[in-house]
């Protein structure tokens, strides 16, 4: 759809203000230094870092698995209900400052069960966030329960049987964690199951594995969104394949470049993909570690590549289209959209 002409000048104060969903973020990767530190303060957890700075010094990454392993160590600090909550409104606050009007967001109850803790403190904490969202920060939140896929099939099995209790506060199941080595195919009959019981589905493909992964997930897994799915721009048929299906690829271009995914912002290949007719959309992925929310990854990625502000729009109506939120509340977060660009016009 157009919309009428916007000033280039007016593109970064555009992007800021348009209303906007996110469909990739992981909760755990939105834990701040400084909340970090609270926390461990709060629960009696020793952390190797002297301060925040110090911690914020060793965010420096070659690939995902360094990325990980850090990440893995932040999580230690998440010890209470009262934890999972406080973090997510953190991030709802910062969401909600950069006009996200729905957020879908992403957990691996493994990484915390793995520490000793139960699913419901995880889950129960998360939701209650989500269940305050409206009213706190004028915006809706779902949740994403991730498998890491670093796990057997059989413990992803185990951990989707610890969430059916709570299956009512849960929107959809997703895959994530190291991703070479670990093709979609691998976690096949947990995802059926999944499936059965009426989860919706994404997976993690494409992030750093061949297009062969992204190929599984769809085929395989039958999901409906591919989380990032930027090596998809090596094989033509894919291509072709994600535009006519319309299949969804959450991007992250700030996480692509801290994990060295693309050396530069002005390498990647979002616009590529928006060009390529895919029904591409901006995300944050693990903000506190990637130098920035879903704004950040916008103007920056804009900057790098001259995008414009169709560009904007298509990907802000994207988000919407793409998410799992029910139709009457789409048109009208998408009705919203609109009026802010017809006021920019
Ligand atoms: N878990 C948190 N962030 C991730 C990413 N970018 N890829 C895979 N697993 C993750
Ligand atoms: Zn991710």
């Amino acid at each position: 759809m157009n919309h009428p002409p916007i000033a280039d000048s007016r593109l970064p104060e555009l992007l800021r203000a348009m209303p906007k969903a996110e469909l990739h973020m992981h909760i755990e990767g939105s834990l701040e230094p400084e909340l970090m530190f609270a926390l461990a303060k709060r629960n009696n957890v020793a952390l190797r870092f002297p301060d925040e700075q110090a911690l914020r010094d060793a965010y420096v990454f070659n690939n995902l698995q360094e990325f990980l392993d850090i990440y893995h160590e932040g999580t230690m600090v998440l010890k209470t209900e009262q934890d999972f909550y406080d973090m997510t409104c953190a991030y709802l606050a910062r969401a909600q400052a950069d006009n996200v009007l729905h957020t879908e967001i992403f957990f691996d109850t493994q990484t915390h069960t793995g520490h000793g803790l139960s699913a419901d403190v995880v889950i129960n904490g998360l939701y209650r966030a989500c269940a305050d969202a409206p009213a706190k920060f004028g915006m809706t939140a779902s949740l994403i329960l991730c498998f890491l896929r670093h796990l057997s099939e059989e413990e992803a099995f185990a951990c989707l049987e610890e969430a059916l209790p709570l299956r009512d506060k849960i929107v959809g199941i997703g895959l994530a964690s190291s991703e070479v080595g670990h093709p979609p195919e691998k976690f096949a009959k947990v995802y059926a199951r999944a499936r059965e019981i009426g989860f919706r589905l994404v997976a993690h493909a494409g992030e750093e594995a061949p297009p062969a992964y992204i190929w599984s997930a769809l085929d395989v897994l039958k999901v409906e969104r591919i989380d990032h799915g930027v090596q998809a721009i090596h094989d033509a048929a894919l291509m072709q394949r994600l535009a006519k299906d319309g299949i969804p690829l959450t991007v992250c271009p700030l996480s692509n470049l801290k994990l060295r995914v693309f050396p530069t912002l002005a390498q990647h290949n979002l616009k590529a993909m928006l060009d390529a007719g895919i029904v591409a959309t901006v995300n944050s992925d693990d903000p506190a570690y990637f130098g920035g929310y879903v704004n950040q990854n916008f103007t920056e990625t804009f900057a790098a590549l001259g995008m414009t502000s169709q560009h904007a729009y298509t990907l802000a109506r994207n988000s919407f289209e793409a998410s799992f939120i029910d139709a009457s509340v789409k048109r009208a977060y998408i009705d919203r959209l609109d009026a802010t660009f017809a006021s920019f016009a």
